[in-house]
């Protein structure tokens, strides 16, 4: 009986590894660590004989590393960006690539939210007061935040939405809650019927709120830089739970330090987890460390769905979530699994 080798790069929660393993497969984790990177040379030898790859948005999956999986049916992403894996090498390859859509929507959009409002209310540096122990009586001027649905100056606040597709959408339905003025900017979405269609420039000039949640591609790397976070109100928040090379982080560092831009909040890093120089230091940044999807409900249920994904791969059958599904009707997938099943 075939009892296809999955390897994990990293591990993943519960009920992935005991579906893997229902399923009959041989399960190898590259990196048990769960703090530490994934060596480059370890992840290449496991890649060689992998039938499936399970992989985490922390390993580059590149060409040179797919060429050298040659016996890889599949590679089934646990997580639904899928920006550090190059997704036309691996169809020219003839190789299915899946992830993780659906599953992490609403608990991201909760993150954002989560975000929003603690940097426009202070909620960190409220509780390091607190911690302190610098509470020391109550005070009319103490710590004073932005509003985020009307304001006292009875003005109604907008939410600009860089990215509507599935969290950009859950992100404007909740601002529904706060009574925001709600605008959008992504390239197939003409407005609707409380969400207005806007330029990214519009957005940026009109916004209270600027959120991203594009996905990254050559078109959208460095979305925002030094020009962008100019045309921004200096009373404006900047919220980035999608991807960091979306943002200039060394630009938004100076936006920060010259309060170009009122603050803010990042679940997301150019080159993580490393952050750019001096962003730690800024008290208008509120700095998370990629927790968009980190619910023990909402991991479950992508660990789920990324064994249902690799089970599939390693059975030669359609992925349920497949990026690239033109491959299924390739030759290069054709001659490959052909290959492979002898
Ligand atoms: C997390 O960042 C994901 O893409 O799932």
């Amino acid at each position: 009986m075939d009892r296809p080798r999955i390897v994990l790069t990293r591990r993943i929660p519960e009920p992935g590894p005991r579906l893997l393993q229902d399923a009959g497969a041989v399960l190898h984790v590259v990196q048990q660590d769960d703090e530490a990177a994934v060596p480059r040379p370890n992840l290449h030898e496991a890649a060689a004989d992998a039938d499936v790859l399970l992989t985490l948005l922390t390993e580059h999956i590149d060409e040179p590393l797919l060429r050298h999986a040659q016996s890889t049916r599949g590679v089934a992403q646990f997580a639904v960006g899928y920006n550090n894996i190059d997704v036309p090498a691996a169809t020219a390859l003839g190789i299915p690539v899946s992830n993780t859509p659906g599953v992490l929507t609403e608990t991201t959009a909760d993150l954002t939210w989560a975000l929003l409002l603690g940097i426009a209310r202070r909620i960190v540096e409220a509780h390091q007061y607190m911690t302190s122990g610098r509470f020391s009586i109550w005070g009319p001027q103490l710590l004073l935040g932005a509003d985020v649905g009307h304001g006292t100056d009875g003005q109604q606040r907008t939410l600009g939405i860089i990215g509507f597709g599935r969290i950009g959408q859950a992100v404007a339905r909740r601002a529904r809650g706060f009574d925001m003025r709600v605008i959008a900017c992504s390239p197939h979405f003409n407005g609707s019927s409380d969400v207005e269609s806007v330029s990214l420039d519009d957005l940026l000039i009109q916004s209270d709120f600027v959120t991203l949640h594009a996905a990254l591609n050559s078109d959208t790397h460095h979305l925002i830089g030094e020009r962008e976070l100019r045309l921004m109100k200096p009373t404006a928040y900047l919220i980035n739970v999608a991807r960091g090379e979306l943002i200039d982080e060394a630009a938004l560092v100076r936006a920060l330090q010259h309060c170009v831009i009122a603050g803010a909040a990042l679940d997301v890093f150019e080159r993580e987890p490393h952050m750019a120089g001096g962003l730690a230091k800024c008290t208008n940044a509120l700095l998370v460390p990629h927790i968009g999807s980190a619910t023990v409900a909402t991991r479950a249920k992508m660990a789920t769905l990324a064994a249902t994904n690799a089970i599939a791969h390693a059975r030669f059958e359609r992925a349920p979530h497949c990026i690239n599904p033109d491959v299924y009707e390739g030759n290069a997938y054709r001659e490959r699994m052909d290959r492979l099943r002898t």
